[in-house]
């Protein structure tokens, strides 16, 4: 039987990404509206294991929409992977009368949560859990779109564009180093976007010759004199490929590794606007009794997912992108 939902808990969990407090702003209230009690949790997944936990108003979730970052803090927690550790968080849950967690991160976050209501239940608790997807990776499988991945591509290419004055003035070869973990989403929509003579993704398997000598060497023939080698995190090390530029081009490339700075700063209208229908779409559905789920995007549309499902899906990387940069920069350089 349907059970009246009170009180639920929201909490972000692994790396953050901008639009997270657009996302806890949805969540509370939205719940808030529907006379659902909200209570944050602080630093992820450790937070409900220590107890460490904020009462949420109205206005504790003002002026928060346009930040980066996420007010609740976070982290990666190794105690939430333990049983003792889901005991104790369980433990939280119960003392705070807590009906759902709204888990805000990646697909580990999501994992732990369907764990913690599983072993709830167990305990003939009933605990619903809802995951929305937020990381600048994209490399969630359920869902076509992360919060975060918009603002990300913004910052990697506004830094790129400004190496590509400096690299130009000079005659040089800058190679940049994104994030993205295992994937190459973030990687190839910014090579894209910024004419990239190269591309490194780890989706396609590097060949040194046909990927990047004969890419600069193309370049040059079509009277470039600067090239952008953009590399992905997962993809190989900057240093390491700029050193075999070195060698086998004979230019002396500049290396940026990007980092953190993707992670940071305002974010985009994508990422505050679905945030905020995600974070809604969440409440609703646990009001609902439509837990444990994750809210995802599918072809522009959100959708609500059985979590356990979700879990298992995985996405198609659209390889026709590379073409596409390939189309746009073999034959006139980068421009
Ligand atoms: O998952 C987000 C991400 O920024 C990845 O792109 C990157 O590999 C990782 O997190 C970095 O993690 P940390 O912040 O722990 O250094």
């Amino acid at each position: 039987m349907d059970q009246q939902v009170n009180r639920i808990g929201v909490l972000t969990s692994g790396g953050d990404a901008p639009g997270m407090n657009a996302a806890i702003r949805a969540v509370v209230r939205s719940a808030l509206a529907r006379g659902i009690g909200c209570i944050g949790i602080r630093r992820g997944w450790n937070g409900l294991i220590s107890s460490d936990f904020v009462r949420m108003d109205t206005s504790s979730v003002s002026h928060i929409i346009d930040k980066g970052g996420t007010l609740l803090y976070t982290a990666r927690s190794d105690e939430f992977r333990t049983v003792e550790g889901q005991d104790k968080a369980l433990g939280t849950c119960k003392l705070l009368g807590l009906d759902a967690i709204v888990a805000i991160g990646g697909d580990g976050t999501f994992r732990g949560a369907l764990e913690l209501s599983r072993r709830a239940s167990e305990a003939g608790y009933k605990l619903q859990v809802a995951g929305i997807p937020a990381t600048i990776d994209n490399d969630i499988g359920c869902s076509h779109y992360t919060i975060g991945f918009d603002t990300a591509c913004n910052t990697a290419i506004q830094c790129i564009d400004k190496l590509r004055d400096t690299m130009q003035s000079h005659e040089r070869c800058s190679v940049v180093e994104v994030m993205g973990r295992h994937a190459g989403y973030l990687a190839l929509t910014v090579g894209i976007a910024v004419g990239a003579t190269a591309v490194l993704i780890p989706e396609r398997e590097l060949d040194f010759q046909r990927d990047i000598v004969e890419k600069i060497r193309r370049a040059r023939l079509a009277g470039t004199t600067h090239y952008m080698v953009v590399v992905a995190e997962g993809a190989g090390n900057a240093m390491e490929i700029s050193r075999r530029i070195h060698e086998e081009v004979g230019i002396d490339p500049r290396v940026t590794v990007l980092g953190h700075i993707q992670r940071g700063g305002a974010p985009s209208v994508q990422d505050r606007e679905t945030a905020s229908r995600m974070g809604y779409g969440a409440v609703q559905a646990i009001a609902e009794n439509r837990g444990n789920c994750v809210v995802a995007t599918q072809e522009g549309h959100m959708v609500i997912l059985e979590m356990e499902a979700a879990l298992k899906m995985t996405k198609k990387f659209e390889m026709d992108r590379y073409q596409i940069l390939e189309a746009l920069t073999n034959n006139c350089g980068n421009i």
